[in-house]
């Protein structure tokens, strides 16, 4: 018999189609995310999973679902996913990494340039009907080009970022992440190493791209804000958790710095409330990787790692590869 695997959300029919050629699928039509009583229930007799980031796979959940080989994020960040725990139990987890690295590194400069040149604020005021004559000084906002760019958590998609401010628009590039970069990578987008102190004090436009875990919680919180420039932005594609948002919205109606740009918050697809009142932050559903060629690369990518992995053996994108060695 065909091994069972739940798809947890919605995606593209020819995924679920593709899928469909090797497994019996479940696949949640409805797209109201499962609650977590009734994702247990659905995934105790299955094989495989295809999870979407916001499916917590811990050890309580393995416990119950003892026929799991593997869960299959369509995300490259997979904080949902407990990897020590789902390796204890010879659970295989895969992520998308690379195939969202430059259209998530291009929303990231999106972001950072509507927040510094304030388009949505102005373009709010326009619809709003309260353009009514030309001021010297409407809606002025910060310089992109040639101003200093900083960088916290150089992955790929850090890098991406890196690429595009240094060689596209003369910005000084400085970054900082728990390990630095080869003399090559840092070459080819010509960033600086430095302290997160420093980066902190000398960014005028600040982007975050870190993996979320429990040592970047807060990574920006009110202590690190107060170190930024009171002209300086920032952008949060990375993850919620990773910027106290209560005491981002404080600066920002404080403006002790000048505006920022976030894509992801604390318990979305809740927002702070303070958030959704303050005029300097751009706010975007969490949409980063959201083209219709790299959404469906992602599902792609999940679905081969499925297939790889149960009817082949060999997943594309293993994150716990020790597993595969423990395999019968
Ligand atoms: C989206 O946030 C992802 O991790 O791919
Ligand atoms: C993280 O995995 C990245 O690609 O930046």
């Amino acid at each position: 018999t065909r091994p069972r695997i739940l798809v947890a959300r919605a995606v593209f029919p020819e995924t679920i189609a593709r899928l469909e050629q090797h497994f019996e699928v479940e696949h949640n039509q409805a797209d109201a995310a499962w609650s977590r009583q009734e994702l247990l229930a659905r995934l105790k007799d299955k094989a495989g999973a295809l999870t979407t980031g916001t499916e917590r796979i811990d050890a309580e959940l393995l416990a119950a679902c003892s026929e799991l080989k593997i869960c299959a994020n369509m995300a490259v960040g997979f904080n949902n996913f407990d990897v020590p725990a789902m390796t204890a139990r010879g659970v295989l987890a895969t992520n998308t990494p690379d195939v969202l690295t430059e259209t998530t590194a291009d929303f990231g400069f999106a972001l950072l340039m509507a927040t510094a040149r304030r388009i949505a604020e102005s373009e709010h005021y326009l619809r709003a009907g309260r353009w009514t004559k030309w001021s010297y000084d409407m809606f002025a906002g910060a310089e992109v080009h040639g101003s200093t760019l900083g960088i916290l958590g150089m992955g790929r998609i850090g890098q991406g970022i890196a690429r595009r401010g240094a060689h596209g628009f003369g910005m000084n590039v400085i970054y900082h992440n728990r390990s630095r970069l080869t003399p090559e990578l840092e070459a080819a987008c010509k960033a600086r190493y430095v302290t997160k102190d420093e980066l902190l004090a000398k960014a005028d436009h600040l982007v975050l791209v870190l993996p979320y875990s429990a040592e970047s919680h807060h990574a920006i919180g009110a202590a690190e804000l107060a170190r930024m420039k009171p002209t300086a932005t920032l952008v949060n594609i990375a993850r919620g958790g990773i910027v106290d948002d209560a005491a981002l919205a404080q600066a920002l109606k404080e403006k002790r710095i000048a505006a920022a740009g976030l894509d992801v918050f604390e318990g979305e697809p809740k927002v702070h409330p303070d958030l959704l009142t303050v005029p300097n932050v751009v706010l975007t559903p969490h949409i980063a990787s959201a083209t219709v060629p790299t959404r469906r690369a992602m599902a792609d990518l999940a679905a081969e790692n499925l297939i790889g992995y149960l009817v082949g053996g060999q997943p594309r994108t293993p994150l716990n590869p020790e597993v595969l060695k423990k395999k019968p």
